[in-house]
């Protein structure tokens, strides 16, 4: 696929975000903000043990306390159903134990009662004084994991065990990732109404659609009497996409009571009841000849889950068609422990298999005393080799040779602490990064109208990566009506049924929903145009008309002898014409012809200051190949963001069991450390901007995860350039450093 020099006008728009000045005025309702008439509080109450049994559960001071209006716990809160498992993402939800359910503790916070009171305040009090007795068992939160049975193979080509043997020079190391618990701003929240048939739930999620079904079979009513709406998100990171037992628990207490109920998941709760990264232990074997060229990747990974639940952390995502390596094998296994039930976090299974992966990279190019772009450069495979398909668009040695242009990288000296820079040791160090480039089903509803406006609907979401903006922009540049004229209406599971926002697939996914929808929408305008006696359109065909720019006109005549929609839509005494595009998943196909993903390199420098032990991660130039790029301004806002949250990765954060109670006991933000400004460093971004059209007829692909995948890598990789220390356990701590 070549590249077009220029791409069309409105496509190079860096406008601001649409929703922007809503959010900065206070204006944009996120969940929380929602108070209905009457409206309660609820707060759960959390187990203290994380492995164990309730033996008694007294609830008669709390039921006494002023406020309160009901304890709900196991046997009083009514039929709460599981959701059954579905096809793929159908109805589907990462912990699926209801709350309530049983008397068995798997880990510690889950809620065992939740009080209702007339104020929040009240309600806190009265949970402090729900009183539990526990039978308690010794949690096991180990860091360590040995597979609990045989691993499943992922992805299997040649013999990789003997190609290891024989190779001349090979790594074999192990690497770790931490729980990483998502910190998005916004706690999770619900705000349940039940009218006595119908609820509406105000939810922080990132799947309007999903959350509808699995809250109508968990409440045990028809989809169609469940309506969930999230207008606006304080960020999710994947800790939103699947619903949350707070969730029923909300739901079934407005029921209960007849009146609306608010429930606000705290900043502690966020640490163990909503989800989090899984800790990970992959084994990576390479090898190589002396040239180079790789003969064996061998890729075992484990991942920590729930007592209940199989979540698997795929780190090989990326493994099978990262490098042209004829012998490969990736296998995966879960190991139980007393936590939380994992669940997708920003690039699930690349991020942290990534890591592993461009971490064994880097030893190997010292191993092999090669330059580590030189070791890329060298093994690029011109097709998926995992999947035998070729590459719907990849151009990793583009962002490997504009990345290292920008950052300077021919002036690296390889050795350890060999560079310096105004008494600071420079480290460099760089990483490859990919993510898949997917569709999920779409509908998206477009409606013209005859004062030259548009909206366009659908029942996805903006989890704050400017997806409001991105749609009006699309539709602008598919009816050239201006941006300010097109309202986007999102976030409500009674719109057209759109995607999660998940896998950063939500432009991709629309595009080709919105194309469909704009073009009937303009047939039907067509046919206004052509019953409108004393125009030079009556009596034709639909058929012989175009719209250009959101002028009608005959086509082959040029666009200036024609007419504008909304002329033809008043002359015709029509208010509007609305068309409804639908688009299938590519995501999960069994046919497909091509491998589908996006690409890019970081290149990060640390500075080291022995003296002081002293790490910083001063610099990353960042290339990134995602397909054509709507919006440059808030795509650079992800991929910088995701650069800073791999810093985070790298450096800071991790979430810690006490192994006595199995408690998260860094369960708050300022324990639970988060990059900040003043740790981030200088970010260079740039996009090739390919278009990928074997994913939508606009090349879009997105933008919202790849930044994260391989930062890490390049940051430990960086630091064995400055200090000699390789850290295979994330995060680095400086007492790693001190030699
Ligand atoms: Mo993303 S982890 O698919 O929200």
């Amino acid at each position: 696929m070549t590249r077009p020099t220029t791409l069309p006008p409105k496509m190079r728009g860096e406008g601001p975000r649409i929703e922007g000045p809503l959010k900065v005025t206070g204006a944009a309702t996120y969940t929380s903000d929602h108070n209905l008439p009457g409206m309660l509080y609820a707060v759960p109450v959390c187990a203290t043990i994380a492995n164990g049994t309730i033996v008694a559960l007294d609830t008669s001071v709390a039921e006494t306390m002023p406020g309160v209006q009901a304890v709900y716990r196991r046997g009083n809160i009514g039929p709460i159903f599981r959701s059954a498992p579905g096809e793929g993402f159908e109805a589907y939800l990462d912990e699926r134990r209801p709350a309530f359910e049983d008397d068995t503790i798997r880990y510690y916070g889950q809620y065992v009662a939740a009080v209702v009171a007339l104020t929040y305040e009240q309600a806190v009090a009265a949970a402090g004084a729900v009183s539990v007795t526990y039978d308690a068992r010794q949690p096991d939160v180990r860091e360590h994991f040995e597979p609990e049975k045989k691993p499943s193979v992922d992805s299997e080509r040649g013999d990789p065990e003997a190609a290891f043997e024989s190779a001349a020079v090979k790594i074999d190391q192990t690497y770790g990732t931490p729980v990483e618990t998502h910190n998005p701003i916004e706690l999770h929240a619900t705000v349940a109404d039940w009218d006595g048939e119908c609820f509406t739930l105000y939810e922080t999620t990132q799947g309007v659609v999903n959350h509808r079904d699995v809250m109508a079979e968990m409440l045990g009513v028809p989809r169609e009497r469940v309506r969930v709406i999230s207008r606006f998100l304080g960020s999710g990171f994947g800790g939103k996409l699947f619903p949350w037992p707070h969730s029923h628990i909300a739901a079934s207490a407005a029921r209960n009571l007849g009146r609306p109920v608010k429930l606000v998941v705290t900043r502690e709760m966020m640490f163990g009841n909503v989800g989090h990264r899984p800790r990970t232990q992959q084994r990576i074997r390479l090898a190589a000849a002396d040239d180079g060229t790789l003969s064996a990747l061998m890729h075992d990974s484990l991942n920590h889950t729930s007592i209940l639940d199989d979540y698997t952390e795929n780190c090989s995502e990326a493994t099978a068609y990262s490098y042209r390596v004829p012998n490969l094998r990736a296998t995966s296994g879960i190991v139980r422990r007393n936590v939380g039930t994992p669940t997708s976090m920003r690039g699930p299974g690349a991020v942290p298999g990534i890591y592993a992966l461009e971490s064994a990279m880097d030893e190997l190019a010292i191993a092999l005393e090669m330059d580590p772009v030189e070791l890329r450069l060298r093994n690029e495979p011109e097709r998926d080799q995992g999947l035998d398909l070729p590459f719907s668009s990849r151009h990793f040695v583009e962002c490997l040779t504009v990345g290292a242009e920008k950052f300077g990288w021919s002036r690296r000296t390889p050795q350890v602490g060999s560079m310096r820079d105004h008494g600071l040791t420079l480290g460099w160090g760089v990483a490859g990064c990919s993510w898949i480039a997917e569709r999920f089903a779409a509908e998206v509803a477009v409606e013209l109208f005859n004062d030259g406006t548009a909206r366009v609907s659908s029942a996805t979401q903006d989890i704050g990566t400017g997806t409001y903006t991105v749609l009006a922009q699309v539709v602008s540049e598919k009816t050239g009506i201006p941006l300010e004229k097109i309202e986007v209406v999102l976030g409500d599971s009674d719109l057209a049924p759109g995607p999660i926002s998940g896998g950063s697939m939500v432009t991709a996914s629309v595009i080709p929903a919105i194309s469909q929808a704009v073009e009937a929408a303009q047939q039907r305008v067509f046919m206004v145009a052509a019953k409108l006696e004393d125009t030079p359109f009556f009596g034709l065909e639909p058929d012989a008309l175009a719209c250009t720019g959101g002028v009608v006109h005959r086509k082959g005549d040029s666009p200036e002898e024609g007419t504008s929609f909304e002329r033809i839509l008043a002359l015709g005494n029509v208010r509007s014409t609305a068309a409804v595009g639908r688009a299938e998943a590519s995501f999960g196909s069994p046919d497909k012809k091509f491998s589908q993903h996006s690409f890019g390199a970081h290149f990060v420098e640390v500075t080291w200051q022995q003296e002081i032990a002293r790490l910083r991660v001063s610099r990353v130039a960042t290339v990134i190949d995602a397909g054509r790029i709507v919006n440059p301004k808030p795509a650079r806002n992800q991929i910088e963001g995701a650069v800073v949250m791999g810093v985070g990765m790298a450096l800071l954060e991790a979430t810690r069991y006490d192994a006595r109670s199995g408690a998260p006991i860094n369960n708050n933000l300022a324990d639970y450390r988060l990059v900040t400004n003043a740790d981030s460093p200088r970010i260079d971004v740039s996009f090739l901007e390919y278009p990928d059209t074997v994913l939508n007829d606009m090349g879009v692909r997105g933008v919202g995860e790849i930044g994260l995948a391989g930062i890490a890598a390049a940051v430990t990789s960086a630091i064995h350039h400055a200090t000699g220390v390789r850290v295979r356990e994330l995060p680095v701590r400086i007492e790693n450093l001190l030699g």
